[in-house]
C-alpha cells in the first residue's frame, strides 16, 4: 500500500484520536450526499458556520429561526460529532432590530443588555447537553492596535461590561459549556498582546470564561513558528485552554486575499505552493501536538477547496485553496503533511 492509499482510508480524527478533536465549519448544505460522507469519515467536531449567529437564528426580536441550526445539531448527534456553537455575541451578522427600539431609535444599555440576556438563554438553553462549547464573544478586540475594544455597536451603547455579561448569562444558561473568548491575528504580537490584556480582565474579575479561541486565518507567510508557540503559551499562562476554531491557510498574503485583483496579476495555485502550504500545515500541527495539554481542539474553516469563505471575502473573482482537501474531495499533499508523523 503506498503511504497516499493508506492516508486516505483513515480519518483526520483517527490520527489525532489521542490528540484533540478534529473539526469543520459546515452549513446545512454539506450535510448530504459526498461531503457528508467526508465530514463523517474525517472529521469528529462540527462548527456551524453561520446558522447560529444571532442574526440568522434571530431575524425578529419575538421569532427565531431554528431550521438550519437544528438540522446541524441532528446531523452531529447521528454520527457522534461534537458540536461547537459559534456564536453568541459578535459585531457582524446581528439582526436589523437588535440595536433600536420600535420608533428607530438606538436602544439603553439596560435594554440592551437584556435583548442579549434573553438571546442566549433561549439559544443556549435550547442545545443544553448537545452543545459542549460555545464562542460567547467573537473579535471584541480593534483592528487598529492603537485601541483596545472595538468601537461596535455593543461597545458604544453598553460600555466594555457587555463582554463580562455575555459569560455571566452563558454560565447561568448551561453550567457544563466550555466558553470561548474567539479572535484572528492572535499571535500578531501586538494583537496577542491586547487579546492578553482583555482575557487577564476577565480571568481576574472571576468571569467564567474556560478558554480563547485562535481562529488560524493563516497564510504561507504567518504565523511563524515562534509566533504562534509564544502565542499558545501566553494564553495558557492564564489557566485558559486553547482551540484553533477556524483554520485555513490561505496560499495569498493576507494583504493580497483582501483587495481586488491587479490587471495581469497571476492567482495560480502551483505545485511549489501547493508544497509550500504542506509545509506550513505540516508545521502547525507539529506545534499543535506539542501543546496537548492545552490545545483541546482544531476546527477547520469550511470543508474543501470547492467552496471557502476566502473564494468572495472581501471581494470576489480570486479563488482560494487553503484546505486539506481539493475539489474533488481527494485529499491535498496538505492532508499527507499533517498525517504523517
Ligand atoms: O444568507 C444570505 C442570503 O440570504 C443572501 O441572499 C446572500 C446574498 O449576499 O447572503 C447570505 O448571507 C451570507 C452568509 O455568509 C451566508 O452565506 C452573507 O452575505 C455573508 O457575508 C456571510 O459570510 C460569512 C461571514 O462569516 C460573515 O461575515 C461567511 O460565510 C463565514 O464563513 C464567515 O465566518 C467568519 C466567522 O464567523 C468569524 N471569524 C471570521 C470568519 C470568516 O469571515
Amino acid at each position: 500500500l503506498s503511504s497516499q492509499h493508506s492516508a486516505a482510508d483513515k480519518g483526520l480524527k483517527d490520527y489525532y484520536k489521542d490528540y484533540f478533536p478534529v473539526g469543520v465549519a459546515v452549513g446545512p448544505q454539506s450535510l448530504q450526499g459526498e461531503e457528508a460522507a467526508l465530514i463523517k469519515a474525517q472529521f469528529n467536531s462540527v462548527t456551524p458556520e453561520n446558522a447560529m449567529k444571532m442574526g440568522p437564528i434571530h431575524p425578529e426580536e419575538n421569532r427565531y429561526f431554528w431550521r438550519d441550526a437544528d438540522a446541524i445539531v441532528s446531523f452531529a448527534q447521528a454520527n457522534q460529532l461534537r458540536v461547537r456553537g459559534h456564536n453568541l455575541l459578535w459585531h457582524e451578522q446581528t439582526p436589523k432590530w437588535l440595536f433600536k427600539d420600535a420608533q428607530g431609535k438606538q436602544v439603553s444599555k439596560e435594554v440592551l443588555l437584556k435583548r442579549l440576556h434573553d438571546h442566549i438563554f433561549t439559544v443556549v438553553k435550547r442545545y443544553k447537553g448537545k452543545i459542549y462549547a460555545w464562542d460567547v464573544v467573537n473579535e471584541a478586540i480593534a483592528d487598529n492596535p492603537q485601541e483596545f475594544l472595538r468601537n461596535s455597536e455593543w461597545l458604544q451603547i453598553c460600555g466594555p461590561e457587555f463582554i463580562a455579561k455575555a459569560f455571566e448569562y452563558a454560565h447561568e444558561a448551561d453550567p457544563d459549556a466550555v466558553l470561548f473568548y474567539n479572535d484572528y491575528n492572535t499571535e500578531r504580537p501586538e494583537k496577542r498582546e491586547r487579546v492578553y490584556k482583555l482575557l487577564k480582565q476577565l480571568v481576574d474579575a472571576k468571569v467564567p470564561i474556560h478558554a480563547v479561541g485562535l481562529q488560524g486565518h493563516w497564510s504561507l507567510q504567518e504565523p511563524t513558528e515562534p509566533e504562534l508557540r509564544a502565542a499558545i503559551e501566553r494564553y495558557a499562562s492564564l489557566g485558559l485552554k486553547v482551540q484553533i476554531t477556524e483554520l485555513d491557510v490561505s496560499i495569498y498574503p493576507w494583504e493580497k486575499e483582501r483587495r481586488a485583483k491587479r490587471p495581469g496579476e497571476s492567482d495560480a495555485y502551483t505545485p511549489e505552493l501547493e508544497q509550500k502550504q504542506a509545509e506550513q500545515y505540516r508545521m502547525f500541527f507539529r506545534v499543535f501536538r506539542d501543546y496537548r495539554k492545552v490545545l483541546t481542539g482544531v476546527t477547520f474553516w469550511n470543508v474543501s477547496d470547492r467552496y471557502s469563505w476566502l473564494d468572495t471575502y472581501p471581494v470576489a473573482g480570486r479563488k482560494n485553496y487553503p484546505l486539506l482537501f481539493d475539489q474533488q474531495l481527494k485529499p491535498k499533499k496538505a492532508f499527507q503533511a499533517v498525517v504523517s508523523f
